[in-house]
């Protein structure tokens, strides 16, 4: 690692050390609870045993279901775009840190969610006793921000570049393919500070319902967190993240906007 790197590096954990995260997993306790020993518990098992190398197998985005009513079990999983889905170290634990924070948090709910103990690299795990595939689950989300301030000498000149870099990358992501629905994007605000954006949804989704969960995760954070400078929306259905440095790796074909 060479000097430019080393202080790129530095500061990048300080900002990274700022944003706060919350805990990212979610049980459902009105929707039911099975017994250890069930034919549902079983079938949840089966299907988290094998959900990792499942994802990695698919590039990144696994869902399936298991057994037969009442017992069935609907799991989705998702790793973020710009990791390699076929690398151990990235999606795959992510998945199982996802599953693993199920297993201890959520022992018998027959609904229930995470994303991936490390918030900072989101990854979805799902699961339930009723379909969801193709249907947007907007609840429940998590948000956060950095806690700086927007520095800017024209906040509504940066507003506006915020909001044309957003709708792009919504545009983007929701164009995205069913195997994947993913995009970032920059723009330049001045020649020193550049706004960098990541969105993702699950790709099961179509283009429209997909750019609605990124739109109410925008107007979310715009009602919390408006003049923050960095903050993410995590949904079941999609997430999103923006700041003021490249927090993501840039696909190999990125396109920049
Ligand atoms: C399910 O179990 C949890 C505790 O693990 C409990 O709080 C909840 O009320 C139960 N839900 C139902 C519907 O029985
Ligand atoms: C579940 O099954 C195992 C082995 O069959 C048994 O030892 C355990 O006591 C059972 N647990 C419950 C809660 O029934
Ligand atoms: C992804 O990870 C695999 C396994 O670690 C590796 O062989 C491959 O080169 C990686 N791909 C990229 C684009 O980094
Ligand atoms: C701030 O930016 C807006 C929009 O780009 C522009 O209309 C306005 O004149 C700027 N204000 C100042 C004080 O530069
Ligand atoms: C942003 O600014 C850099 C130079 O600082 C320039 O190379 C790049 O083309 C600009 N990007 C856009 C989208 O305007």
């Amino acid at each position: 690692m060479n000097f430019t790197n080393m202080l790129l590096f530095l500061s990048l954990m300080l900002v990274i050390s700022r944003i706060r995260f919350t805990n990212g997993q979610e049980c459902y306790d009105s929707s039911g609870n099975f017994t250890a020993n069930s034919t549902y518990g079983r079938n949840r098992d089966l299907i988290f045993s094998s959900l990792a190398s499942d994802v990695k197998a698919n590039g990144g985005f696994y869902k399936a279901s298991i057994g037969q009513d009442p017992d069935k079990v609907y799991a989705i999983a998702l790793c973020r775009g710009d990791v390699n889905s076929s690398s151990e170290s990235d999606c795959a634990s992510c998945i199982n840190s996802g599953i693993q924070d199920i297993m201890s948090k959520c022992p018998n709910q027959k609904l229930a969610l995470s994303w991936g103990s490390a918030g900072l690299l989101p990854c979805v795990v799902r699961y339930a006793s009723s379909p969801i595939f193709g249907r947007m689950e907007l609840d429940p989300f998590s948000a956060g921000y950095n806690t700086g301030d927007i520095r800017s000498n024209n906040l509504t000149k940066f507003d506006e570049i915020w909001e044309g870099l957003m709708v792009r990358v919504v545009t983007k992501t929701s164009h995205g393919s069913s195997k994947l629905k993913f995009g970032t994007g920059e723009a330049n605000v001045t020649l020193f500070q550049k706004i960098y954006a990541l969105m993702q949804c699950t790709p099961d989704l179509s283009q429209q319902v997909c750019e609605y969960c990124l739109y109410q995760s925008l107007s979310y954070f715009q009602s919390c967190c408006y003049g923050n400078q960095g903050g993410y929306v995590l949904r079941p259905s999609c997430f999103l993240r923006w700041d003021l440095y490249p927090f993501y790796r840039l696909p190999i074909a990125e396109t920049p906007l």
